[in-house]
């Protein structure tokens, strides 16, 4: 087929005049070879023609209209069930750029391979062109993307999780740039076969092109590989656009807590994934009199305002949310979200009555459709629902959306927390004695691995400020550029920074911490942090609360367990230092001095 031929790409059918658009539409048509090209435009009509087609090819389920009004739960491949950081690529032109962090090819060597595996990789299919904007439409500078996919999951996801629609197209105009974002399941059918539920390729890449601003991605339909809004271009591209910008591009949590004096703070937190970023986001605080609203549970773009102080935007439009552990006591919020409808589930149980269901969710089934589509009932080996199962729901939805959510000018950070899932060693929560010391925090993360991607579950692995997975350039450049920022600011105005563990354990492998809504007691020190209101014990790895110091009224928990979880035990400590020390000498001649100088510090007070 020629590009003439191809449905969809005669002249003057696109709804858009911007030429290096239309004609890399084109392009990639000819290269993809589709049955039709289709533009997106995010309606209702949209959503019901593919649903529509999903149910028909046995891709989603229709979820009971009363319990789950407008919502789907798809199920994926088996083997295509998280992100795949092997398989994902930074292809800057000089592999130091990529870093010892992130997977390098030459960009002229993928783009050939890639070319290969895109040719005629959408035969049979239908190529969607999806326009999209990251943070709010109205910004001074609105960060615009176009995806191309032919994936109608993928279509039906980025209408939630992105801001799509005509206004997009109006705002891109005829000249507008926008990140090249190309997506193909890399399943071609040809005439006759029949499809699968869920095609995807056993060959799968996750190819960012960090100077062009593009990304290419190739197998695999699963929400980080292929909505590529979110992880590609809001945390890889977009940490390489905010180095060389002059802000930060970062995984995490926006969150505001009001005080019982009606004072708000603006709290941003980066957690790996699994580790509590959109339960902390969307905390229901158990002490009276404070409040929480939430601005967003997983990206957080910041940049020093006119009036010096950290300004952060969430760049999404929807939660990503980890199904499992998700309830009405965990999460409230989540689940009144959930509620609303218009969620697609991936990879959940579905009962027999249509509702969905999944491991920590209240009720029991005695028959289940697991998230492969079998039987399942108590006696089953294995989960109901696959432990990274997901839910996608407009974040609109949530009943604690704080009503600035949607502000270009974004929020004023008072303070950024770290922290990982660690058994052992990490405090509930430290204080960093400034932003050095807190970008050294940052820079050590641990945390023990999950099912968000693949790899070995439980295995302890550094995370620098939780963007091992997400950065789209040299990991010592951007600890350098965390250090340069805290310079260039007036000190005063900077956020303070903490380290927390929810997950520390005790000898009986219990969590020594209840977490959840309880986290708000460590958000209150937090705050009177802030304000010098409270005190804090010094110890070698940064002022740590003591039980004392933290608001435990009303809290059933047995006091040991609370100091047990705020102990800062050097023995455990020291052995941290070989494992800093191999992670550092991992990071190379890139590790910036400041860092080196704070490890310097911390072993000495060790000693
Ligand atoms: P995210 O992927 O970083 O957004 O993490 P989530 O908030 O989705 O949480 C991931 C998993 O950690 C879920 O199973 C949660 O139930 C669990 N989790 C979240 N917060 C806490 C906490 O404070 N304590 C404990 N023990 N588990 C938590
Ligand atoms: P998470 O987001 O941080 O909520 O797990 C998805 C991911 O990181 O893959
Ligand atoms: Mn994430
Ligand atoms: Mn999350």
């Amino acid at each position: 087929m020629t590009s003439a031929t191809i449905p969809g790409l005669e002249p003057g059918s696109a709804p858009t005049r911007h030429q290096e658009l239309l004609e890399w539409v084109a392009e990639v048509a000819r290269l993809t070879q589709p049955d039709q090209v289709v533009w997106s435009d995010g309606s209702d009509e949209e959503w019901t023609r593919l649903t529509d087609e999903l149910l028909a090819a046995g891709t989603i389920t229709k979820l009971d209209e009363e319990k789950q009004p407008n919502s789907f739960a798809a199920n994926s491949d088996p083997a295509d069930v998280a992100r795949v950081e092997s398989r994902t690529f930074i292809c800057s032109k000089r592999e130091i750029d990529a870093g010892p962090t992130n997977n390098w090819v030459d960009p002229t060597e993928m783009r050939a391979t890639m070319t290969e595996l895109y040719t005629g990789s959408m035969r049979g299919r239908t190529m969607y062109v999806i326009p999209f904007c990251m943070g709010p439409l109205g910004a001074d500078d609105p960060k615009l993307g176009v995806e191309i996919t032919d994936s109608a999951y993928v279509v039906l996801s980025m209408r939630i999780m992105t801001r799509v629609g005509p206004a997009v197209l109006e705002t891109l105009g005829t000249d507008k740039f926008f990140v090249k974002a190309l997506h193909s399941l890399g399943a071609p059918l040809q005439p006759g076969d029949t499809d699968v539920p869920w095609p995807c390729n056993t060959e799968k890449y996750i190819t960012h092109f960090p100077e062009d601003r593009e990304i290419w991605s190739y197998g695999s339909g699963y929400g980080g590989n292929a909505l590529l809004g979110k992880k590609c271009y809001s945390l890889r591209i977009a940490s390489a656009m905010a180095h060389d910008e002059g802000w930060l591009a970062e995984h995490m949590l926006i969150l505001k807590l009001i005080s019982p004096e009606e004072k708000a703070y603006y709290i941003a937190a980066a957690f790996p994934s699994a580790c509590g970023k959109t339960n902390l986001a969307m905390i229901q605080p158990t002490i009276p009199g404070w409040r929480a609203e939430t601005l967003g549970d997983d990206i957080a773009w910041m940049r020093f305002g006119d009036d010096g102080r950290l300004y952060a935007v969430n760049p999404e439009f929807g939660f990503f949310g980890v199904a499992p552990g998700t309830n009405w006591s965990s999460n409230p919020n989540a689940m009144e979200t959930l509620k609303q409808g218009n969620t697609m589930y991936t990879n959940v149980a579905v009962t027999d009555d249509k509702d969905v269901w999944w491991e920590g969710l209240e009720g029991s089934h005695d028959h289940l459709i697991d998230w492969q589509g079998k039987d399942w009932t108590p006696e089953s080996d294995g989960p109901a629902a696959h432990p990274n199962s997901r839910y996608c729901v407009p974040m609109s939805q949530c009943p604690i959306m704080a009503p600035e959510w949607d502000d270009p000018q974004g929020v004023p950070i008072s303070a950024i927390l770290f922290g990982g899932r660690r058994k052992t060693t990490v405090p509930l929560v430290t204080e960093a004695r400034d932003w050095q010391h807190g970008v050294f925090m940052g820079a050590t993360v641990g945390s023990e691995q999950t099912a968000a991607a693949e790899g070995t579950v439980g295995a302890i692995r550094r995370d620098p400020m939780a963007m091992l997975p997400f950065l789209g350039y040299n990991v010592g450049d951007y600890l350098q550029h965390w250090i340069e920022l805290g310079k260039s600011a007036d000190e005063s105005k900077l956020p303070k920074v903490f380290y927390v563990n929810w997950f520390r354990r005790g000898a009986d492998k219990r969590f020594l911490w209840p977490g959840f809504g309880e986290n708000s007691r460590v958000l209150k020190w937090i705050v009177e942090r802030i304000e010098g209101t409270v005190g804090g014990v010094e110890t070698p790895v940064g002022i740590v609360a003591t039980p004392e110091a933290l608001d435990l009224d009303g809290l059933d928990v047995n006091l040991d367990d609370v100091a047990e979880a705020l102990a800062v035990n050097v023995d455990e400590w020291r052995e941290e230092i070989p494992s800093i020390e191999e992670w550092f000498s991992f990071v190379g001649d890139k590790l910036p001095t400041g860092i080196a100088d704070e490890f310097e510090a911390l072993k000495q007070r060790l000693a």
